[in-house]
């Protein structure tokens, strides 16, 4: 796990290798099995291996989602808004465990935001992709994971990159110390 952490970045070139059922299956039962407030559950995914849609999902919004175009699988992440005040971070949860299960499949993945996005001056990104997955008014889109072999590694961030400003130990005042 810790490698994973450590290593993981975002794939947004995939080789052509497609995603067999075995592997889309493994990935799904470790983002139904996220954690969740109150244990509501509150996503539901359409997974998307279909290139035409996968091509019409690569338009959802304007820019950051065109690595769609090319990806082989895209899990939609939708939450009920029914079921929980806190669908938004139950629903982020979920993308991200769906973004590490990918990486622990040799697989890569980048998430696309699809939440408080436009897809024009007309409609949202959520509205554009609710009507091309037929996706009910109940449930609205968070997020769009893009999952594929990787077509190259990206080196992971280094120390510099890693800030431990942003850590304080019992009092804001306090930087902690890192032994290392
Ligand atoms: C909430 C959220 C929204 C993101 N939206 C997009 C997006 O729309 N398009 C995209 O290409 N990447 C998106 N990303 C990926 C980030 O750009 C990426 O995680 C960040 O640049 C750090 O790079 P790394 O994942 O390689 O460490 C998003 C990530 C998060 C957590």
């Amino acid at each position: 796990m810790l490698d994973i952490l450590y290593n993981r970045r975002s794939t947004r070139k995939f080789s052509d290798k497609r995603v067999d059922d075995e592997i889309i299956h493994q990935l799904l039962k470790a983002g139904l099995r996220s954690p969740s407030s109150k244990n509501s559950q509150p996503w539901e995914f359409v997974v998307v291996d279909d290139p035409e849609l996968l091509s019409q999902l690569s338009v959802a919004k304007p820019h950051g989602a065109c690595l769609l175009k090319h990806a082989p699988l895209a899990v939609v992440v939708a939450g009920d808004k029914t079921k929980s005040d806190v669908w938004i971070e139950d629903c982020s949860i979920a993308s991200i465990i769906l973004q590490l299960a990918a990486e622990a499949l040799g697989l890569g993945s980048c998430w696309v935001q699809i939440h408080r996005r436009y897809h024009d001056d007309e409609q949202t990104a959520n509205e554009f992709i609710s009507n091309l997955l037929q996706i009910p008014n109940h449930l609205e889109v968070l997020s769009i994971v893009g999952i594929g072999y990787k077509a190259a590694d990206r080196p992971p961030l280094s120390e510099k990159e890693t800030d431990w400003r942003k850590v304080m130990r019992n009092s804001y005042k306090n930087a902690i110390s890192v032994e290392k």
